[in-house]
């Protein structure tokens, strides 16, 4: 949700944190701030209500904040209203330490009120001001910094990810993470944090993930990582394959569409080294026929459009495999006592691999005794790591909220997913096997051929844009969903079609090209989407829609890329 940002170097830290906060503003963009620590140790910081942009309007508006270390965030408000004063970072009342920190303090209210006994004044409405103020308070005592800190960490309940600053250490940052995603970039001579790895993509590419109960002590030329019991831990470092153009908008207007276009591309890097011989290839299940010796019940789990994959997901899978698979809301799946146990697979879907409701499902399903296969877009993710299994989407870096490129990759690799393990049971006709290998092969092309009709979204969504309410009408739980049933349900789908245009309304069709005569004659509009095999129409089917949604929100003058009120991954509960 927020992002966190931390640099120390040889270099001035403002330009560094702000390059890194404009590329996490997409995490929220409720305020946002910077504080550093100069060589002679004072703590300087701004922050302010708004976009980056303010932000840097104040900074370049001031006396430049000088420092080769800091630490910066942009806040998604969860405790507090978003204003200047509950804007990160948040500083403690001696004014030597500052803290910025995504996640939630369950207990903030209990040690505030037991630092307000002490004499200690609260500033802001935030749970993370406690975790400042606490630090100074114990830091007062012995003036042991990581004494400090790990007294703190034993003192809070919740979820954190949090960068470290105090002036009385002007050359290292302290990171520290729980249920909240963190990771340290190295750089030639300077270090870094960040919540996300695309704020580290034009620095560095080499990352070590920090796990849960870690602390790190970040310096220009050294990092030491601890557990919980402060043993000096040899961290694996990882090699990051996105480049920095991957998280650019590279000439286009929005991130969205150049997201949407990125599309061929991305399925293909999804699926061609997934196909080998015309078989899929799945090589990071191998074990798949022992996996499905005992299961009998499936569950797809995952929030917001990774949950409407879930659903194409589900009618596939069934009809694939004859097992019931159930697709569930994550930020449900918890308080529904699902029937978890060693002859049930849980599918966790997420784009960032963060989303709490869904890790939260993933350990759930881990504690009852079954095995969790995730689909996951960024490398080295919670949900990644605590999988048994993970395929990978590879669509690279997603940016704009809304999400497009994730989704169509996902559900590819969720219907890839289905059809090999069909195959390894043994339940697939060797034609039909071969007609969808087929199709999975020729799908980056009919994106593209979609993709290439650009005139036709911006001419309709023009037409539509200042409607009041658009309705998407199709059978069962989606969109998507409903296209796939459509081929069968056609006649069924066109009266539906009849009925809303009695009633005055006007009809866009979205179809194949072969049912467009039967729908062509009771629409205004018609969307046609290249001829596929049934349980890849959704794939195909989504890309009209997103076009449509991204040329009507330009005609309306939306804020594309960060919709209003709406977070990507939506990381605390
Ligand atoms: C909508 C959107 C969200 C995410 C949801 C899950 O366009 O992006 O609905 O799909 O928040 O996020 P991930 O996939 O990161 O778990």
């Amino acid at each position: 949700m927020c992002g966190i940002i931390g640099f120390t170097g040889r270099t001035e830290a403002v330009p560094k944190l702000l390059d890194g906060l404009e590329r996490l503003e997409y995490r929220g963009y409720d305020s946002a701030g910077v504080a550093v620590v100069s060589e002679n140790g004072r703590l300087q910081v701004k922050k302010s209500k708004g976009r980056l942009s303010v932000l840097r309007e104040l900074l370049d508006s001031q006396q430049p904040l000088s420092g080769n270390v800091g630490i910066g965030h942009t806040r998604w408000a969860t405790h507090g209203e978003p204003n200047d004063t509950n804007a990160h970072p948040h500083v403690g009342q001696e004014g030597k330490i500052a803290v910025v920190h995504n996640g939630i303090i369950e207990n903030y209210q209990e040690i505030k009120q037991s630092l307000i006994r002490k004499g200690i004044t609260f500033s802001s409405d935030t749970d993370t001001e406690v975790i400042v103020q606490l630090l100074e308070y114990y830091y007062k005592k012995n003036e042991n910094l990581m004494d400090a800190v790990y007294a703190v960490l034993n003192r809070i309940k919740g979820a954190y990810a949090m960068g470290i600053l105090c002036s009385d250490h002007p050359r290292q940052m302290i990171a520290a993470r729980k249920d909240a995603p963190l990771l340290i970039g190295y750089g030639k001579g300077e270090n870094y944090i960040a919540s996300d790895v695309t704020a580290l993509l034009s620095h560095t590419r080499t990352v070590t993930y920090m796990e849960d109960g870690e602390v790190a002590v970040i310096a220009a030329d050294q990092v030491q990582i601890f557990d919980r019991d402060r043993f000096q831990l040899e961290k694996e470092k990882h090699s990051i394959e996105w480049d920095v153009s991957a998280a650019e908008k590279c000439g286009y207007s929005h991130f969205m569409l150049k997201e949407i276009m990125e599309q061929p591309e991305a399925v293909r890097k999804t699926i061609s080294p997934r196909l080998v011989n015309r078989e899929i290839v799945l090589e990071e299940l191998n074990d798949a026929k022992e996996l499905m010796k005992n299961i009998s019940r499936i569950y797809i789990v995952a929030c917001g459009s990774a949950y409407h994959v879930g659903m194409v997901g589900k009618y596939a899978w069934e009809k694939l495999l004859h097992i019931p698979v159930e697709a569930c809301l994550a930020s449900e799946f918890r308080y529904s006592e699902p029937l978890l146990g060693e002859s049930s697979l849980v599918i966790v879907i997420s784009q960032s691999g963060e989303t709490l409701d869904s890790m939260a499902a993933l350990r759930e399903a881990k504690r009852k005794g079954s095995k969790v296969l995730s689909i996951v877009n960024v490398m080295g993710s919670s949900i990644a790591r605590e999988s048994d299994y993970v395929l990978y989407t590879w669509a690279g870096p997603e940016i704009a909220v809304a999400t497009t490129k994730a989704y169509t990759t996902q559900m590819v690799l969720l219907l890839m997913l289905g059809n090999y393990l069909t195959k390894q049971l043994n339940r697939i006709e060797q034609d039909e096997y071969a007609a969808i290998i087929r199709e999975l092969q020729s799908l980056p092309e009919k994106i593209s051929v979609i993709l290439n009709n650009l005139e036709h979204y911006q001419k309709t969504a023009a037409n539509y844009f200042n409607h009041n309410s658009i309705f998407y009408i199709g059978r069962n739980l989606d969109y998507a969903l409903g296209l796939e049933g459509s081929l069968k349900l056609k006649e069924k789908s066109l009266s539906n079609i009849v009925e809303v245009k009695s009633r005055g309304a006007e009809v866009i069709a979205l179809t194949t090209e072969l049912t467009v005569n039967q729908i062509g004659s009771q629409a205004s509009e018609m969307f046609v989407i290249p001829k596929t095999h049934l349980l890849l129409q959704p794939v195909l089917g989504v890309i009209p829609l997103q076009l449509f949604a991204y040329y009507v929100a330009l005609n309306r003058g939306c804020d594309i890329d960060k919709p209003r009120n709406l977070a990507k991954s939506v990381t605390v509960e």
